[in-house]
């Protein structure tokens, strides 16, 4: 019998009608019997902004141009997952994304692939772009914004920059993008008075507001258990305000929970207190073409290497499999078992 993966509720399914895409080869399986439907793709490993919890104030040592993967290189690996293994989703990430130039060019060479295509952005520079990334062919964006209040988020994120933010919020709303999500790291005594003035903002504005436990994925080190505030806590906080009633959950990692007065939704990442490991169908690729199972992976595998060394599809389609082999149950933050990874977020790609 095959062990089972590491936590998660059993109950998460695809949708009704749901099927599974005709491919050349069988779908992407890894030893505990997840299918990998969505990819991760890090663009680059730059930011304009320095949250706290991601990087120093001087920032990090940037990757030199080189070592990035070219659009072209990008595009080969995610067609290659969407044509062999049947790869349904494809969110952009960073670091910051949208600090790679020309990057409308990757979004129409990935929409030409026709998977669910998403972003997540810090949405500074949306009021510019957000009109020519959903023309390029982006479908879904969340845009990250953990405090409404300017001077923390100036604290928070090291810029002064909340008025940009909410800026690039409507322009992502009036380009078309349906839901916005708004994406809100919540930190024990730092931000997680807002909570409610967050899910407020959304119904305001007509935007899903996502709350994620911090996780120990830090900038110093520093994590610690006690500075998680549980997802339970801030569903308790919004709903003794504004009722809330479960909604239905999809594969993704999000519990959603929509109100009773039909004003929207929110969703929470309840990625420390109730780990989603069992149901996870995602892998990464960093902004520099490492192949990551986990976020928290303490391995990967050097993809660049297979493409720039003239390696054939097949080559690069057993650097996955056999990594995807290697993905393990969980994360198990929280036990003693836990490894850090080496990298921030911004490294790994969010
Ligand atoms: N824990 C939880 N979320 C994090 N993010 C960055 N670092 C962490 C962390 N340690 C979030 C960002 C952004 C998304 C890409 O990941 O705030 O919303
Ligand atoms: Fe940039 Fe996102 Fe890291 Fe903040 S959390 S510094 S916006 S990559």
């Amino acid at each position: 019998m095959r062990e089972r993966a590491e936590h998660g509720p059993e109950w998460r399914s695809r949708p009704p009608g749901y099927r599974e895409r005709v491919t050349s080869s069988p779908p992407l399986v890894d030893s505990f019997g997840r299918v990998v439907r969505d990819l991760r793709i890090s663009v680059t490993d730059r930011c304009s902004f320095r949250c706290t919890y991601c990087m120093p104030a001087e920032g990090l040592q940037w990757l030199p141009r080189d070592q990035l993967l070219s659009f072209e290189e990008i595009t080969r690996v995610a067609r290659l997952m969407v044509e062999r293994f049947g790869l349904e989703s494809v969110r952009l990430t960073g670091g910051e994304p949208t600090v790679r130039a020309d990057l409308p060019v990757l979004v129409e060479m990935l929409a030409g692939l026709g998977v669910d295509l998403a972003m997540t952005t810090n949405g500074a520079t949306l009021g510019l772009l957000a009109d020519k990334l959903r023309r390029a062919g982006l479908g879904r964006i969340n845009i990250s914004c953990d405090s409404l209040r300017p001077e923390r988020f100036a604290e928070m994120t090291r810029r002064d920059a909340l008025g940009r933010v909410l800026d690039g919020i409507d322009a992502a709303v009036d380009a078309g993008f349906d839901p916005v999500k708004v994406n809100a790291v919540i930190i024990r005594g730092v931000n997680d008075d807002e909570v409610v003035d967050i899910a407020a903002f959304g119904r305001d504005k007509g935007v899903q507001p996502r709350f994620i436990e911090f996780m120990p994925l830090d900038a110093d080190g520093g994590w610690t258990k006690d500075q998680v505030v549980p997802a339970q806590e801030i569903v308790d906080a919004i709903d003794a305000v504004f009722p809330l009633e479960p909604a239905w959950r999809g594969p993704e990692p999000a519990a959603r929970w929509r109100y009773r007065d039909g004003a929207g939704e929110i969703g929470v990442i309840a990625s420390v207190t109730q780990p989603f490991c069992a149901s996870c169908d995602r892998v990464r690729l960093t902004a520099e073409g490492q192949f990551r199972s986990c976020l928290f992976a303490v391995r990967e595998a050097d993809l660049r290497t297979v493409l720039r060394s003239g390696g054939s599809d097949d080559d690069l389609a057993a650097a996955i499999v056999d990594e995807v082999g290697r993905k393990w149950a969980g994360h198990s933050i929280g036990k003693v078992s836990f490894v850090r990874p080496a990298r921030s977020m911004s490294q790994i790609g969010g």
